[in-house]
């Protein structure tokens, strides 16, 4: 018996034996807009109302559940009802009220699942508290209920590190009591339903805290604080888990929602939902929303070095027949075992579990030769970083590969115009530049070469998302967005050197700043063989007269490439990095063969140098139209260098200052 209440709106009622179906279709997320929550009033006051109403369930449609309250309602004030409000109404309602989640329930979405007394979940469905990466902490009672759910320690894991647990895992921290079929998600959930009725109300708020270890709380406490590098919403998170275990719910629920409220409209909270939207607006290219992206399958991957390996495992993990190809048969055999390990590790450090690793190395394949890339969708090349090298396997690539295939280079610094010679049809190749390692990196730059074709390029941007990468696109110069930014900032680090700095002061300074780590600690882990090989090949070019700084090219002289080498701007002792007094002899013979009189650094001017060196290339490379947008830097510069995401990208950060100074 069912009974059609309200149709085609942003909350449709369907009742079926005495449970209320309350279906929610907001698109394109189910967002907790005002409009949302005002139908959520209404119905639950309806559904309440109503004596055939014997339970409630509360679910969405396109296969998602709610994907948190409406960002783009933060700049201005919020307007009633409040998302609190709304999760009081519903936790009081005197019937059993069911949240029937699939896929996210995410933010304000998973702290209204926890205000309903059953939660019941797919198995594809994924619970997460991401406030802490928009600036904020939960503000709708999620602290409070989850610390009485699941106890303070796994509460300060989801609110402070922001990222989410599937289904499997959130039932065994009884965040969800059922498990339910997807393909009969409704009728699955009715079915529990009407079990819970007649069942006390479970109340979230009315539950005590369990005891817990409370010196193996604190040392998590101060673990995670050490590692917000400057990012406030972290601290808060972590104070806010702090402070409310031992407190009635509602004052824990009011203190969360104040905090919450103060961090709203804070500049870290703005920075970082400018990056929010940005990584959305860099999905859309002008001209490229209406063409067809290629279907891809199966990729190759040429090349079983370091980067080949790593993209083939982001390509595993993302469910694509993956081929790798190279010529030596040993180095074939020691990438497997490799991708093997970093497989296990991602997906324990996704999902907390690796029982799926063997269903993903299912799908690799490994060959010795081009001619085995005939079944491809999408060729990466991934060999040495060397134009005549890169030409030859792309033209092999190009002949063996099926007419339609997509060919990307992943080069750092080269002339893909040129590589673009080496194609034929070119109008299939595109650049796909991964970054080390490119199993964990997110960011993607996406390279459109003079005559890559739009469908190349569409293919690109949408196969990158489709490895749960970050896609931006940038034109040809060298070392497009990410590179030349990095390689403009580490000429000013080394003038900085001559003038009187130390790395270690260098580094400290930037790191201060909120940069994941300072320039010379990056080029150790990153090794500098790579911008060695980019100064040799740049070398003729070089105005004689232009400021040049040997220190680099001395180290890699002396085999120093680095942590692999076990020496670099710093020394390695078991991995531990120390100081090397051998380099700061190179750095003050430097300052003497130049005549320069070393002069003590103020960290202040460090970091103006430093980031008024990235913010000033950035603007070239938009003015050359490199970049399509300021935001498309911004996200670049964030994901690529480890810019602190809460400062919101080198040109947003420039536009603050600049208001702050005007
Ligand atoms: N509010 C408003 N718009 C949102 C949104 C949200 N919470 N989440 C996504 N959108 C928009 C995007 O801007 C995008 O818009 P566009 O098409 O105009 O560019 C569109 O929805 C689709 O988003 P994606 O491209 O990201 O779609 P995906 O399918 O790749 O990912 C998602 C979906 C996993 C839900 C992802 O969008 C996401 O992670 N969203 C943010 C979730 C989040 O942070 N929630 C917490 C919000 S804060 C909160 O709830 C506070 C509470 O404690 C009170």
């Amino acid at each position: 018996m069912s009974n059609e209440i309200q149709q085609a709106s942003i909350l449709t009622r369907t009742d079926v034996n005495g449970v209320a179906v309350l279906t929610i279709d907001n698109p394109p997320v189910n967002a907790l807009s005002q409009a949302l929550r005002n139908a959520l009033v209404h119905h639950i006051r309806e559904v309440g109302n109503d004596k055939c109403v014997e339970a409630v369930i509360i679910t969405g449609t396109s296969g998602r559940f709610i994907a948190g309250a409406d960002i783009k309602e933060f700049k201005g004030p919020i307007l009633d009802p409040s998302l609190p409000d709304v999760l009081k109404a519903i936790e009081q309602l005197d019937k059993p009220v069911i949240a029937a989640v699939e896929g996210v329930a995410l933010g304000g979405g998973a702290e209204l699942a926890l205000a309903c007394h059953y939660r019941c979940a797919t198995g594809d469905a994924k619970f997460g508290f991401p406030e802490v990466k928009l600036g904020i902490i939960p503000g709708a009672g999620g602290i409070p209920r989850l610390l009485r759910l699941v106890g303070p320690k796994i509460t300060l894991d989801l609110v402070a590190g922001g990222r989410p647990i599937d289904c499997e895992t959130a039932f065994a921290f009884g965040l969800v009591d059922k498990i339910i079929e997807q393909a009969d998600k409704i009728g699955a959930a009715i079915e529990y339903a009407l079990e819970c009725v007649g069942k006390p109300l479970r109340r979230t708020s009315l539950l005590s805290v369990a005891t817990f270890d409370a010196d193996a709380f604190n040392v998590q406490c101060v673990a995670w604080r050490s590692r917000a590098r400057g990012q406030a919403s972290v601290i808060a998170a972590v104070d806010a888990v702090a402070d409310s275990w031992d407190r009635g719910f509602a004052e824990a629920d009011a203190r969360c929602r104040l905090e919450f409220t103060r961090l709203r409209t804070s500049d870290q909270a703005n920075a970082l939902r400018h990056l929010f939207f940005a990584e959305r607006q860099a999905q859309h290219v002008p001209g490229l929303d209406s063409v067809q992206a290629a279907n891809i399958a199966s990729v190759a991957v040429v090349g079983a070095g370091t980067m080949g390996r790593g993209i083939a495992v982001a390509c595993l993990i993302a469910g694509y027949c993956t081929l790798l190809i190279d010529v030596d048969e040993e180095a074939l055999r020691r990438a497997a075992l490799a991708i093997g390990v970093a497989v296990e590790k991602t997906i324990k450090d996704k999902a907390g579990k690796s029982d799926k690793a063997s269903q993903i190395l299912s799908r690799l394949s490994t060959a010795q030769t081009l001619q085995d890339a005939n079944n491809s969708d999408l060729i990466v090349e991934a060999v040495f970083e060397d134009i005549d090298v890169k030409s030859s396997v792309l033209t092999q690539i190009a002949m063996a590969a099926p007419p339609q295939a997509t060919i990307c280079t992943n080069t750092s610094y080269l002339d893909i115009d040129q590589l673009a010679g080496a194609v034929s049809s070119p109008e299939r190749f595109i650049g796909l530049h991964f970054f080390a390692p490119a199993e964990i990196m997110r960011l993607v730059e996406v390279i459109r070469a003079k005559t890559s074709g739009e469908q190349a390029v569409a293919t690109g941007l949408r196969f990158a998302r489709s490895l749960s990468k970050i896609p931006v696109l940038a034109g040809v110069c060298d070392g497009f967005i990410v590179n030349r930014i990095l390689a403009a900032y580490r000429r000013e680090m080394e003038y900085l050197l001559e003038e009187g700095a130390l790395p270690r002061e260098i580094d400290a300074a930037l790191e201060r700043f909120g940069m994941a780590m300072g320039p010379f600690a990056v080029a150790d882990l990153s090794g500098l063989d790579i911008a060695w090989a980019r100064r040799k090949r740049l070398a003729p070019m070089r105005d004689p007269q232009e400021r040049y700084v040997k220190i680099a090219d001395q180290l890699c002289e002396m085999g120093r490439l680095g942590r692999k080498t076990g020496a670099g701007w710093y020394s390695y002792v078991d991995g531990t990095r120390q100081l090397d007094p051998l380099v700061e002899e190179l750095v003050v013979n430097s300052s003497r063969e130049k005549g320069i009189t070393r002069q003590p650094i103020s960290e202040a001017e460090i970091v103006d140098r430093a980031i008024g060196s990235m913010i000033s290339e950035a603007r070239k490379i938009l003015a050359e139209g490199i970049a399509l947008r300021a935001s498309d830097i911004d996200l670049a510069i964030t994901n690529g260098l480890g810019f602190p995401a809460w400062r919101g990208g080198p040109l947003y950060y420039a536009d603050r200052m600049a208001e702050n100074q005007g």
